[in-house]
């Protein structure tokens, strides 16, 4: 049984659909959840799906991901600016990281500009709203060569 690919959402993203819908669109995280998995088994890829608003939880599924992923796919909300953990966290994952952003984070404050993670992640996604979530699976099942 091949690995499964790890999709982890950060803070806030559990109000997709309510919060801010001309940023983020009308879909909720659980249409996201369905069409991920929907497009994980067209492709043959595992899936761990998951949100926290918690550092540590993230931090947690990433170590995780250590021994039980192939791959993590990860939107880390606003933790994305902020968490050397979250990067140190991925720096001790060996296998592929795809960052994904909702909304185009370049053409945001300037505090969105600069992603830590980025300083991990093979690619990065934004700005292609939820339907960058299927591209880097996509990405990602090419990665894996699963
Ligand atoms: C986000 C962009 C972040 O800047 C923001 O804090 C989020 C969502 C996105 O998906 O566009 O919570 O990661």
């Amino acid at each position: 049984m091949p690995k499964p690919i790890f999709i982890l959402n950060g803070p806030n993203l559990n109000l997709l659909g309510k919060r801010q819908p001309e940023i983020y669109g009308a879909e909720t995280l659980a249409d996201v959840e369905a069409a991920c998995a929907r497009l994980a088994g067209e492709l043959g890829l595992g899936l761990r799906f998951h949100q926290s608003n918690h550092e540590g939880q993230i931090i947690d599924w990433v170590h995780e991901a250590r021994d039980a992923g192939a791959g993590v796919i990860i939107n880390p909300g606003a933790f994305t600016h902020t968490s050397i953990a979250i990067l140190d966290a991925l720096n001790a994952f060996d296998g592929p990281v795809l960052e994904v952003h909702i909304s185009n984070v370049h053409k945001r404050e300037a505090f969105r500009h600069h992603s830590y993670v980025s300083l991990r992640a093979e690619g990065v996604i934004a700005g292609f709203g939820t339907e960058g979530y299927l591209l880097a699976l996509r990405r990602m099942k090419t990665l894996v060569g699963a």
